[in-house]
């Protein structure tokens, strides 16, 4: 092996080309390293959270659709008359459903499943029943937030 005199023609070239290696493997590996480090450490922050309304303008209706953070959710009451939420994200490919007063129940257009009023699963494909939300009141008026509910 003959080391390698910088003063040679080549060196010029050698270097550029060196360089734009360098340069690829870093772009390759940036969105790596980025990915990786947010899987080990996610970003902080709370659940996300909004107001559906006070507990007296909920009481006149049976469910009521909004958004929490990215996610559709509905605010509903089960016959004792305590507040609930559930995400309308199907569980089997991410679609939302649909309430349907007239039957009671939530019916993906996706792929056909259908759950009950608890979100419960009714019809597969989805196995998983609708994810429930949080419902805390404060001073009456009704906060729902993404945090999974411990019921
Ligand atoms: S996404 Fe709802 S049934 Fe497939």
């Amino acid at each position: 092996m003959t080391a390698e005199n910088p003063d040679t023609p080549d060196a010029p070239r050698r270097n550029a080309i060196t360089i734009l290696l360098w340069s690829a493997l870093a772009t390759i590996a940036a969105p790596v390293v980025y990915v990786a480090g947010r899987f080990i450490r996610p970003p902080a922050g709370g659940p996300a959270t909004a107001v559906a309304g006070t507990e007296a303008e909920l009481g006149a209706t049976p469910a009521h659709i909004l958004k929490v953070g990215s996610a559709d959710a509905i605010v509903m009451r089960d016959p004792k008359g305590a507040l609930y939420a559930l995400n309308l994200r199907c569980t089997h490919a991410g679609c939302n459903v649909h309430w349907n007063p007239a039957n009671g129940g939530f019916a993906c257009p996706c792929h056909g499943g259908r759950f009950d009023r608890n979100g419960q699963v009714v019809k597969g494909p989805p196995r998983m029943p609708l994810r429930r939300m949080t419902v805390t009141l404060d001073n009456g008026v009704v906060i729902v937030s993404d945090k999974p509910s411990a019921e």
